[in-house]
């Protein structure tokens, strides 16, 4: 039995989590930053970078009084320490350093959005390897090929905008409050998805990246006219923002769903995993899921409360990166990109 306490701060989530054996979460503690930030429409790293300093001392102990740990029980401290804000991904990886050294534990360091990707097997029973990844998050959309959780390659990615960087941005063009894409899904539910005939980029055949700002400029000028950037908003009523988002909506989850099945074609894969923020979408989970049954392949979506930025999946991927011989010493970076 293996005991990680994880540590996820690489953007607005001030997070900490118990996680025996990379699948039993025995406490999962997220700290969110959105009230402090939706007066400035999106994150602002000043701000993260503070709010982290100060709430992760108090969200690690809660994470192991909710587990019913003391250090002692403690095997190894994993840690987010790339991709993210610098300044914030600091202050988890100097906690976690700290600790590690404190306690005299291994460090692990985990790859943000690895963890995304081996996010899905914290509930999947059996092991949903070897499997196509699809993570699709604020700041990256991305295909990764799983043939265990110490074999990964990526196999697309995306060239601009991330999925969800474009659900935020579609928000604000909506005049939908941050973060956005849980606005977006809300007003698509009353919208029709074929409204409006969106683009739907899919970059060359056999192109398994991804380009989401061609849709978001066609969203822009749906909504204030061709060439504009401003002075269309009000004119539209609920039900035309309805239907722009549920349109857009269907734009992004054609490509992703589209893609993603190319990518299983392509590496044989037999399963199909879903992570990242964006796969809390359920128009998403529900168009993978069918195309995945349709095409006779497993489909394993990431839970929840593991979807967005949170430690447990942080945790579970130290376990794997522990199990493969990865450690980090105490001059660890914390690296943007
Ligand atoms: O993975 P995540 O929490 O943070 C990053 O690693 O970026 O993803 C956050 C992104 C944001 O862009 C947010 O708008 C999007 O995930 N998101 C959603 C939904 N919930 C969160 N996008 C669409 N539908 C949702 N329900
Ligand atoms: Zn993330």
């Amino acid at each position: 039995m293996t005991t990680l306490l994880g540590i996820e701060t690489s953007c607005d989530e001030t997070a900490a989590a118990v996680v025996v054996d990379g699948r039993r979460v025995l406490s999962n503690v997220v700290a969110s930053q959105i009230d402090l930030h939706r007066k400035y429409g999106g994150v602002v790293p000043e701000i993260a970078s503070r709010a982290h300093i100060e709430r992760l001392d108090g969200v690690i102990l809660e994470a192991l009084d909710v587990a019913g740990c003391s250090p002692g029980d403690v095997d190894a401290v994993a840690v987010t320490h790339t991709p993210g804000l610098v300044g914030s991904l600091l202050i988890g990886v100097t906690a976690a350093k700290t600790l590690a050294w404190a306690w005299g534990k291994p460090l692990v360091p985990v790859h943000h959005i690895r963890a995304h990707a081996l996010s899905p097997a914290i509930d999947a029973d059996p092991p949903p390897w070897p499997a196509v990844a699809l993570i699709a998050s604020g700041g990256h959309t991305s295909l990764f090929h799983v043939r265990d959780p110490n074999d990964v390659t990526l196999l697309g990615a995306t060239t601009d905008d991330a999925a969800g960087e474009a659900f935020d941005k579609v928000a604000t063009i909506l005049g939908l409050p941050y973060p956005g894409g849980p606005h977006v899904e809300r007003a698509a539910r009353a919208g029709d998805p074929a409204a409006v005939a969106f683009p739907r980029t899919m970059l060359g055949r056999d192109s398994l990246d991804f380009s989401f700002s061609g849709v978001k400029t066609a969203v822009l000028y749906h909504v204030h006219g061709y060439g504009r950037t401003s002075g269309g908003l009000d004119r539209l009523s609920e039900t035309d923002v309805a239907d722009i988002a549920a349109s857009f909506q269907q734009a992004v989850v054609d490509v992703l769903v589209g893609k993603t099945l190319k990518a299983a074609d392509a590496t044989s894969a037999d399963t199909v995993t879903l992570g990242g923020g964006v796969a809390a979408n359920t128009c998403l989970r529900q168009h993978l899921e069918a195309a995945c049954a349709a095409a006779g392949l497993r489909f394993c979506a990431a839970a929840m409360p593991y979807c967005t930025d949170n430690a447990a999946m942080i945790a579970a991927a130290g376990f794997y990166a522990l199990a493969g011989g990865v450690t980090a010493g105490l001059d660890l970076d914390a690296t943007a990109s």
